[in-house]
């Protein structure tokens, strides 16, 4: 099911009247910028032509009735209660995590509601549908209850339902380009203020998501220990932050936070480097830029694998592509590719063909384009 249109004729199926509210949400490619947002650096990401729908209408009853496409199924509970889910309604803890955390911003929630989310964007990906439904579902809600805080708060808002809610120590990067993304440019994010930017995208610059459809069983965890060895690097080096050391990061640290540093700090110098490149327009340094990225991933976060490896030296060594990475968290998921208007479906099917002789399947392909941030319709 893609787009408003759709979601339209589904709601009233479900619920027996047209919504009152629909909003949408873009998913992201993390485009450089590799697990430096928590640690309090820059990334560049660019919001996707692929997103999460939802549509509500205000119930008088103080009953919420919660459905998405996913599941078919319709959770319905008072809205007094704000209790996490677990199983097939589990996702429902997204929209749940966004109603939970508006107090916490000072700003009012809805009582009563029917509520679908529809999505086009493929789940567990890497492509952040997660932040997508936060920020499509806050951006209903907060019509609802008839409040309108700036973008920037609808961001942390997100971000703050995944960190407490949810149980994710994510960064606010995911958020931040859904909320903030706009065709043609790239999301600049500074994660300490956090600011909020774009560059423009040099025309002729594409991208291409291989979704490897695998998923580390630990990745959540994997990731949480990520963040603490990051914080541990930077106790050991005495600052607040991994981003206020200056690359070259000092050789007295114990492993494997010494190798955790190097990557997010020389990590936040490459997307200074890419922003200076795109500004140039040198599509070619940007894409070296991108693969150094994805060898620091690789060697000193070791938060990519085999399928991912693979994927990036495949697609590196066709013509047409800039540079590849692993796109997001790591640990499974999706690799990008940034490639000239050359670059076709033969090409990426030709990737896919050899990723599926080594792996046994072939990869999602994703030929995505950039696209505005989240809205209401
Ligand atoms: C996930 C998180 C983000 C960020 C990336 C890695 O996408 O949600 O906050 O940390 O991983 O850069």
């Amino acid at each position: 099911m893609t787009g408003p249109g759709p979601l339209v004729g589904d709601f009233r199926r479900l619920f027996g009247r047209d919504p009152e509210i629909v909003a949408r949400a873009p998913g992201r490619i993390e485009v450089i910028g590799n697990h430096t947002d928590y640690n309090g650096g820059t990334v560049l990401g660019a919001a996707i032509d692929r997103s999460v729908w939802v549509a509500l209408a205000r119930r008088a009853d103080g009953i919420r009735r919660m459905s998405s496409g996913l599941s078919g199924r319709v959770v319905e509970r008072p809205a007094s209660d704000l209790a996490r889910l677990s199983g097939p309604d589990s996702w429902v803890n997204y929209p749940l995590g966004v109603l939970a955390a508006l107090p916490s911003f000072g700003l009012r929630s809805p009582a009563g509601f029917d509520y679908l989310a529809s999505s086009d964007l493929p789940v567990g990906a890497g492509l952040s549908s997660s932040a997508a439904i936060e920020l499509a579902s806050g951006l209903a809600f907060l019509r609802a209850a008839g409040e309108d805080p700036p973008r920037e708060m609808l961001v942390r808002i997100g971000r703050h339902a995944e960190n407490n809610f949810v149980g994710v120590p994510c960064g606010i990067l995911d958020q931040g380009v859904s909320g903030f993304g706009r065709k043609d440019r790239l999301v600049f994010i500074d994660c300490r203020g956090p600011r909020f930017d774009t560059v423009p995208l040099p025309p002729g610059a594409h991208f291409w998501i291989f979704n490897t459809h695998t998923k580390h069983a630990l990745v959540d965890g994997m990731y949480a220990q990520r963040h603490r060895e990051c914080q541990e690097a930077a106790r050991a080096l005495g600052v607040a932050l991994l981003a206020d050391v200056k690359p070259p990061v000092p050789g007295t640290l114990p492993e494997p936070q010494g190798r955790r540093a190097r990557h997010v700090v020389e990590e936040i110098a490459r997307v200074g480097e890419a922003v200076r490149a795109l500004e140039a327009g040198d599509l070619l340094a940007v894409g070296r830029l991108l693969t150094a990225s994805h060898r620091s991933s690789r060697d000193l976060f070791e938060n990519s694998t085999a399928e991912l490896d693979f994927l990036v030296d495949t697609l590196v060594a066709l013509p047409g592509v800039y540079g590849a990475r692993l796109t997001g968290g790591g640990f499974g998921g999706a690799v990008m590719a940034m490639t000239d208007g050359g670059f076709n479906d033969a090409r990426a099917a030709e990737a896919a063909a050899s990723y599926a002789r080594r792996f046994g399947s072939k990869p999602g392909i994703l030929h995505a384009r950039t696209a505005n941030g989240a809205e209401l319709l």
